[in-house]
């Protein structure tokens, strides 16, 4: 009994080893990768081969890793809900759920800062660089993260200090900012949405904090709204369009969809649709594919996984 397991642990290993010496590229990959070599290292690789995408992780602060999840699979825009208490921006949906440690800055500024800093490694290859910072993307440096600040306390109240938190990256040049007349897209383009008050981001000069416009509502004649103001621009999709997604769209709910998409689209503002159906599995994918086609930017979703396989 022990001898015959002893015979085929032998078989085995000895297997694994001819495996190992055989001159096939598999065999190279794996010794080479084995080997820890400094040549398969390079300073930007912490999103290596992550392609960036119009996905939104909704509520990103519920996922087990925060930020880093959504960057694993490319997600390109983070929603992190701020709550001003006792001069301190907390991260949750709702009062039961804050916690002292997480907050704006331990769960989003400074991983951010952190990141960023490995993207942009200071040595004698980059001294020459001028522009914008490289954004969190190996693949795609260019591309910006959307973190999109839901301000769930008192708006006039709450804008002041989540400016504040931002100072780590307004410090290193990575928020987009419009400034006399020139929107400059860096690495972060920070959004305010729910309480974030309008008169307090259209005052802003330069403006480094935007504002989700509702996407309802652009041609509101008492406010312009443009991508100076508003790269986004959002809307419940119930009331909006409220499509089950099980059976046909409409041609009212599809034009709806259209129509708003355009909207946006004519004053180059991006346009997404929240809280659109979860399931049935199939019917939450009829709507996304719908969104989608009718040039939707955003994907909301809280399955990064599905929707970055989509
Ligand atoms: C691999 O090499 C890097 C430096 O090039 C080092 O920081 C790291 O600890 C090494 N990892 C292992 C598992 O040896
Ligand atoms: C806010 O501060 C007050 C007074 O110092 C303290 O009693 C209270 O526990 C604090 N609340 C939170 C959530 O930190
Ligand atoms: C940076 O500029 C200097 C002066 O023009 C030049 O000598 C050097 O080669 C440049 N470095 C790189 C990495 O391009
Ligand atoms: C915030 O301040 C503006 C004026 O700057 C005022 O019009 C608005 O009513 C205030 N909002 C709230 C919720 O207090
Ligand atoms: C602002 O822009 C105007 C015109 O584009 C330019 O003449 C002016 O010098 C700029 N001001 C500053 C402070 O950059
Ligand atoms: C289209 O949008 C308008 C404005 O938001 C809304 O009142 C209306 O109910 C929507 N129509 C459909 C079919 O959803
Ligand atoms: C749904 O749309 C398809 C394709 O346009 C059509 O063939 C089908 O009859 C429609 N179904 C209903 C219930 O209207």
């Amino acid at each position: 009994m022990l001898s015959t397991m002893i015979v085929a642990i032998t078989l085995a290993l000895t297997r694994g080893l001819e495996v190992l010496c055989k001159a096939t590229v598999f065999n190279q990959i794996a010794m080479l990768e084995e080997s820890n070599s400094t040549l398969l290292q390079y300073p930007t690789q912490f999103t290596q081969n992550i392609v960036p995408k119009q996905i939104h992780s909704h509520n990103d602060y519920w996922r087990d890793v925060p930020l880093l999840e959504a960057l694993s699979f490319g997600v390109a825009s983070v929603e992190a809900d701020v709550w001003y208490i006792n001069g301190t921006l907390h991260i949750g949906h709702e009062l039961g759920a804050l916690t002292a440690a997480r907050t704006l800055d331990s769960l989003y500024i400074q991983p951010l800062v952190n990141i960023l800093a490995g993207q942009n490694p200071v040595n004698a290859f980059t001294t020459n660089l001028t522009g914008p910072p490289n954004g969190v993307f190996d693949m795609s440096g260019t591309t910006s993260l959307q973190l999109l600040i839901c301000m769930k306390t008192d708006g006039n109240i709450t804008l002041a200090p989540v400016l504040q938190a931002l100072e780590p990256l307004r410090q290193i040049n990575a928020l987009t900012t419009f400034d006399n007349g020139t929107l400059s897209v860096s690495a972060i383009t920070a959004v305010g949405t729910g309480n974030t008050p309008l008169e307090g981001i259209q005052a802003l000069s330069p403006r480094d904090l935007f504002l989700d416009a509702p996407l309802t509502d652009l041609d509101d004649p008492d406010v312009t709204y443009d991508v100076n103001l508003s790269p986004l621009a959002s809307t419940d999709y119930e009331p909006a369009v409220g499509w089950s997604g099980i059976g046909n769209i409409s041609d009212a709910q599809l034009a709806n969809i259209t129509k708003f998409v355009n909207d946006a689209h004519t004053r180059g503002i991006k346009a997404r649709f929240w809280d659109t159906p979860g399931w049935p599995i199939q019917a939450r994918h009829a709507v996304w594919e719908v969104l989608l086609n009718a040039g939707a930017d955003w994907l909301n979703v809280d399955d990064l996984e599905a929707a970055s396989q989509f």
